[in-house]
């Protein structure tokens, strides 16, 4: 029966029930039991719908007024506990409080210590860093360097090409050479710059193979840089990096940006020239490519023909970071394993 009384009780009843709840599940409890679909309020409301018209309009809007005033309530004893929660917490935390000292702490990626080490060594030689972007076109990439436009390197077995609807084609550069020319672009001679950084290549992954790996490019230009100055760089790099005297071989070889071109190994330390999975039991380990910078490279870099020469090398800064740690499988790097990270 919906009268005065009835209204009274509701709310007396629902106030008591309000106040017994004493943790968040009691208050949710009491939330669905009074104005929940079945609760005592839309019980309420429903037998409102039932009543005679003058019913409705004498407590309809009592009983809408009741309900507002219960949400409300329910609402700020709400609020009020997420409050006092939320000081519990302040008041645990203390600033001050000593660090735990067994909590690991992060530290730099092997391959990318190895980069800071070689930045060292060349600017103490007096060379620039310089670096490009890794979404790359393919005239940067390719056409710059002189590549025919028929080359292998262009197939998609070899690179990653990235789809756009521009008419220039994007990749993922699959060297850090392609920087070479972005550079000479806006230096003249005489430069000596480095260019550390991440290239991808389509590749079937194996022990001494990644499909993302490092390089550093090095370049120099001037007037009568030789071969010769080639070799010293790379012998005083590699005693530098090793602190030990490397043995290097050049093996003739052919890149389209230099002529003449040069295959470039060291000695692998992993298994004192034994043979090892990394160096497949040849004792050597290729390290990078390099030559004599080709003129068609010099003019697309907007220099006069015959100008300048230069030299260019492309190491894997990755196979290094195998030799100098002794890692005998490249996937591990990327592998994102922090157990086995935190070694180095
Ligand atoms: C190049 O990338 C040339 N841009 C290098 C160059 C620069 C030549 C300047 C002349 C002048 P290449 O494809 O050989 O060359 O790669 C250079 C080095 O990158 C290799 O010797 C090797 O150390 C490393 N490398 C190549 N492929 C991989 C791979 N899949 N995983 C790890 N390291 C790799």
């Amino acid at each position: 029966m919906l009268n005065q009384e009835f209204i009274q009780n509701l709310e007396k009843k629902s106030l008591a029930m309000l106040e017994l709840a004493t943790t968040p599940s009691e208050l949710g409890q009491c939330e669905i039991d009074i104005l929940g679909r079945k609760g005592m309020m839309s019980t309420a409301l429903r037998a409102l719908a039932d009543a005679s018209v003058e019913d409705r309009k004498a407590f309809g809007p009592k009983l809408q007024k009741l309900k507002k005033s219960l949400e409300v309530a329910i609402a700020d004893r709400r609020k009020l506990w997420e409050e006092a929660e939320e000081a519990k917490g302040a008041a645990l935390f203390d600033p001050t409080f000593p660090v735990d000292p067994v909590l690991p702490i992060g530290h730099m990626h092997p391959v990318t210590q190895i980069v800071h080490e070689i930045e060292d060594i060349f600017s103490k030689l007096g060379f620039a860093v310089a670096d490009g972007p890794e979404l790359e076109t393919e005239r940067y990439n390719f056409d710059a360097l002189n590549f025919p436009k028929n080359h292998p390197a262009r197939d998609m077995q070899d690179t990653f090409w990235v789809k756009t609807d521009t008419r220039e084609h994007y990749l993922l550069r699959t060297h850090t050479s392609p920087v070479q020319v972005r550079y000479m672009e806006k230096h003249t001679p005489p430069l000596r710059v480095i260019i550390p950084g991440k290239v991808y290549r389509n590749e079937a992954t194996d022990a001494s193979h990644e499909h993302t790996f490092h390089q550093f490019e090095c370049l120099v230009v001037d007037i009568d840089v030789s071969v010769a100055n080639f070799l010293w760089l790379a012998e005083t790099f590699f005693t530098e990096f090793f602190h030990k005297k490397t043995k290097v071989r050049l093996r003739p070889s052919f890149f389209p940006f230099t002529e003449p071109s040069f295959e470039f190994d060291i000695a692998c330390h992993l298994c004192d020239q034994k043979g090892c999975s990394v160096c497949k039991g040849t004792g050597w380990l290729e390290i990078g490519g390099a030559g004599m910078v080709h003129q068609n490279v010099l003019v697309a870099a907007g220099y006069e023909r015959g100008k300048y020469t230069g030299f260019a090398w492309g190491f894997g800064v990755t196979r290094l970071a195998l030799m100098r740690y002794h890692i005998s499988d490249i996937r591990l790097l990327l592998s994102g394993d922090t157990h086995f990270l935190s070694q180095f």
